[in-house]
């Protein structure tokens, strides 16, 4: 039986018109991408490359100019296609003096649940948090990472099968970062799909499966993590209990050494962040001077280890 895909964006275009201008500002130019029940999928670009706006159009809190979104098989612009999500906006805005306890106990009633369900499910996402010492204070104090993981509660107090986080961790500290990253992990582990965007590029490394580049509008890569940050050129020796004299010898003798022992063989990983920064260079280069060299990546793919008795 063929799976509903959780997100289906096709060919999306959104155009905005320009207040100084007669053109319009085309902020999502053909985007098509599919998100399958369970993943993670990330979406990374700079600041105005479209990602909020593909967000928003996924929601239906956007008209398409061109293209359909659909959230497992619903299309967006029809009301019942969000009953199934959860959304964490960019800029959350709550009501500063409602306390924790009181924004999840109203979110919870506009999501239709009654009584004893409203008690429990507010109680479980406060633990799930960590804000059940902050319930009863107003969010007017709430800090910045209290707000957030307010609004990760929001997002997922009725159990939503897809989650849609815009800039989860803008702001907040490594800790709470931290936090909402082990959340994330969490949900995937219980089969919620996530489609998430971050400027934090070493986060969404950690979380994602699939990740989207976005310039300008357009996806400029795609792909699974693992294969994208592949580099395929290189061949990566993974050596266990290597002495240092065997690594000085390692590229002629590994064949002869005594101590090493060939453990597997396979690609060696980029960043990310690598990527990421080759793609601006690219984009950039028609639009002013290109961002400063990245250091070349570490050559040696055996980290020295600390105890090593022959170091
Ligand atoms: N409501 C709007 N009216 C006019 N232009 C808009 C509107 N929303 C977004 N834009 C424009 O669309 C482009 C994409 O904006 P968008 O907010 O989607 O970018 P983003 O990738 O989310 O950026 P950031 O990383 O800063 O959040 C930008 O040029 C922005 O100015
Ligand atoms: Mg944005």
């Amino acid at each position: 039986m063929e799976v509903t895909p959780a997100v289906q964006i096709d060919h999306l275009v959104k155009d905005f018109p320009s207040p100084f201008r007669k053109s319009k500002v085309r902020a999502v130019d053909d985007v098509s991408l599919t998100i399958m029940p369970g993943e993670v999928y990330g979406l990374i670009g700079p600041n105005g490359s479209g990602k909020s706006t593909t967000m928003k159009a996924l929601l239906g809190l956007l008209a398409p100019t061109a293209g359909s979104c659909h959230v497992f098989g619903k299309n967006s612009m029809k009301t019942d296609s969000r009953q199934e999500i959860g959304f964490l906006p960019e800029n959350p805005y709550f009501y500063k003096h409602l306390s924790g306890e009181e924004t999840l106990r109203f979110y919870a009633k506009l999501c239709g649940m009654r009584g004893k369900e409203v008690k429990s499910r507010v109680e479980e996402m406060l633990e799930m948090v960590s804000l059940q010492d902050a319930r009863k204070r107003r969010l007017g104090g709430y800090s910045k990472g209290m707000l957030q993981r307010i609004g990760l509660a929001q997002a997922l107090i009725h159990a939503p099968r897809l989650l849609i986080l815009d800039e989860p961790t803008a702001g907040v500290d490594p800790v709470g970062s931290r936090l909402i990253r082990d959340l994330i992990v969490g949900l995937k582990g219980r089969g919620v799909t996530i489609f998430l965007c971050s400027h934090l590029l070493e986060q969404v490394q950690e979380v994602c499966d699939n990740v989207g580049i976005i310039f300008n509008g357009k996806i400029v890569k795609e792909g699974k993590l693992a294969e994208l940050i592949a580099i395929e050129s290189q061949t990566e020796v993974v050596i266990k209990n290597a002495s240092p004299r065997t690594l000085a010898r390692i590229r002629d003798v590994i064949s002869e050494s005594q101590s090493a022992e060939f453990v597997r063989e396979g690609k060696p990983k980029t960043t990310l962040e690598r990527i990421f920064l080759e793609e601006a260079r690219k984009s950039d280069a028609d639009n002013g001077p290109p961002p400063p060299e990245e250091p070349a990546p570490p050559t040696a793919t055996q980290p020295q280890e600390k105890g090593d008795p022959h170091a």
